[in-house]
């Protein structure tokens, strides 16, 4: 059986539109797929984590108590995707990788964040190389990985296809709580070392997102190497 690695972007999880439908819709689509593939889901923290890195941050908060606050935030939200998810879903969120690895054959692990100093791009890098995982699928609010953010410059280009290295010319250099790219330096550091392919799809479109677990072609972009 193969393992996929996914890492749901909070902002897809909790945009506050219609979340509940919207879960329970990507919850149909990882029920109807775990029998056929052991996943691993990581979920992020969205504007509710913004919200407390923004707020702890006036409050004179350090670096880590925000990431700290951030981290409970995307436990919250790994509560709300096991919770739709039922009983394939492990309805204990693994707060460390190597727990997360153990339980893995039990069910659909959900889990968020870890530790300070990283987002749950690099939670999902870090299960994906521990679990020795197949693929990645990075479903985020953008469709694709692009040369500049597509929302504040129109004439970026979108890449359906790129190595690991170009991939990481992409990647912001710093780590920054509540600050977001298309996925984490740490993250891509990772999956640079381990060659693990990464598949970046809009996480509200479910027929992408089956089909870059399945690692078939997709809308989105596809890092490997060539
Ligand atoms: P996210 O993974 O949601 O980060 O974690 P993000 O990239 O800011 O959010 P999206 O992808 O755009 O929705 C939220 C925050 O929680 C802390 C970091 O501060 C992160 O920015 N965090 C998360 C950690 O410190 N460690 C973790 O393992 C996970």
């Amino acid at each position: 059986m193969q393992t996929v690695v996914i890492s749901l972007g909070g902002s897809i999880l909790i945009p506050g539109n219609d979340d509940a439908r919207y879960i329970g819709r990507l919850a149909e689509t990882i029920r109807k797929l775990s029998s056929e593939y052991r996943l691993l889901l990581v979920c992020g923290g969205g504007q509710v984590a913004r919200y407390y890195a923004r707020t702890g941050r006036d409050l004179g908060g350090t670096v880590d108590q925000l990431d700290m606050m951030g981290i409970d935030v995307t436990r919250v939200n790994a509560r709300l995707v096991a919770t739709a998810l039922g009983d394939v879903a492990i309805q204990v969120v693994p707060h460390t990788l190597e727990r997360a690895a153990e339980m893995c054959d039990q069910g659909v692990v959900v889990m968020g964040g870890t530790i300070p100093g990283h987002t749950t791009d690099a939670v999902a890098a870090m299960l994906a190389e521990l679990v020795g995982a197949d693929r990645i699928v990075n479903a985020t609010s953008v469709d694709a990985a692009y040369s500049d953010d597509p929302r504040t410059n129109p004439g970026a280009e979108r890449y359906s296809q790129i190595g690991f290295e170009k991939f990481k010319l992409l990647i912001y250099p710093d780590h920054d709580a509540g600050r977001s790219s298309v996925f984490d330096p740490k993250g891509a550091e990772v999956v640079l070392r381990t060659r693990t392919p990464l598949y970046i799809v809009d996480g509200r479109d479910l027929c992408d997102m089956e089909a870059a677990i399945r690692g078939r072609s997709v809308k989105g972009t596809l890092v490997s190497d060539p």
